[in-house]
């Protein structure tokens, strides 16, 4: 796992918008893992800009977000959909046909996993995959626990993540309690992980990881054994790290 400590949050974003960058440049049909979350909007931030200076071609780009609340329509300002329509694909020249996102309302659930699955697979898989990582360790949505699933799944949301989401919601009763995430092993199939984090609250997770000890309580810490990952942190995020 390589390690970069940027200064601020401003220098995380633009180090992860410039390997996307690059990606697209050198492979202008990838497929990326896309993330939501406060952290990578500065990142989809400095995408568009580099899309409006005409640096980046997003129309043949796939992409994959990495999960989706339960019981949420697309078009609820609070889905993952309404969000990565206005943070970013609205914004650039992306063909939305081409952005995928598990669907929360999916009638059946099982299937909905397996088809998510089966989508990654036929476009080759991921080649650069976005993680932010919530204060109790999770990616995507695969909570901390006794096991990590591998494959795209529907998920109890735990009490952490859904206080931590309630920042978002006008009342705690609003957040939904399950979500669809793309599994453990969904996401250390891409060829590559960027993982951000950003500022003080993260900093005890970051310490946590650096632990070096692989634990399904830190669903993070299995990205120790990819072959080709990068986490930028800034320095509070790192302030805890020696
Ligand atoms: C949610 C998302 C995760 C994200 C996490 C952290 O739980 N499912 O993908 O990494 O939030 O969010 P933030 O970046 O706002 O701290």
């Amino acid at each position: 796992m390589r390690l970069v400590v940027k200064k601020n949050y401003d220098e995380v974003s633009q180090m992860a918008a410039i390997e996307i960058m690059n990606l697209i440049n050198k492979k202008p049909n990838c497929v990326l893992g896309l993330a939501t979350g406060s952290t990578p909007i500065g990142t989809y931030k400095e995408l568009i800009k580099y899309y409006k200076l005409n640096k980046i071609d997003f129309s043949k780009v796939t992409t994959f977000n990495l999960d989706e609340y339960r019981g949420i329509k697309g078009d609820n300002p609070q889905s993952y959909r309404y969000f990565m329509d206005n943070k970013l694909f609205n914004s650039i020249n992306i063909n939305k046909k081409n952005t995928f996102i598990p669907n929360g309302i999916a009638k059946d659930i099982e299937e909905e996993c397996k088809y998510y699955d089966n989508l990654i697979e036929s476009k080759h898989g991921i080649d650069l995959q976005l993680l932010g990582i919530g204060n109790n360790g999770h990616i995507g949505f695969n909570e901390p626990g006794e096991f990590l699933y591998i494959n795209t799944h529907l998920t109890n949301l735990t009490k952490n993540t859904i206080a931590a989401n309630s920042r978002f919601f006008n009342s705690m009763e609003e957040v939904p309690t399950q979500a669809i995430t793309m599994g453990i092993g969904s996401i250390m199939k891409a060829k590559k992980i960027i993982l951000l984090a950003s500022g003080k609250n993260k900093a005890n997770i970051v310490k946590e990881l650096f632990t070096e000890k692989l634990s399904t309580k830190i669903p993070a810490s299995i990205l120790h054994i990819h072959a080709d990952c990068t986490i930028i942190l800034d320095e509070e995020a790192a302030c805890l790290l020696n």
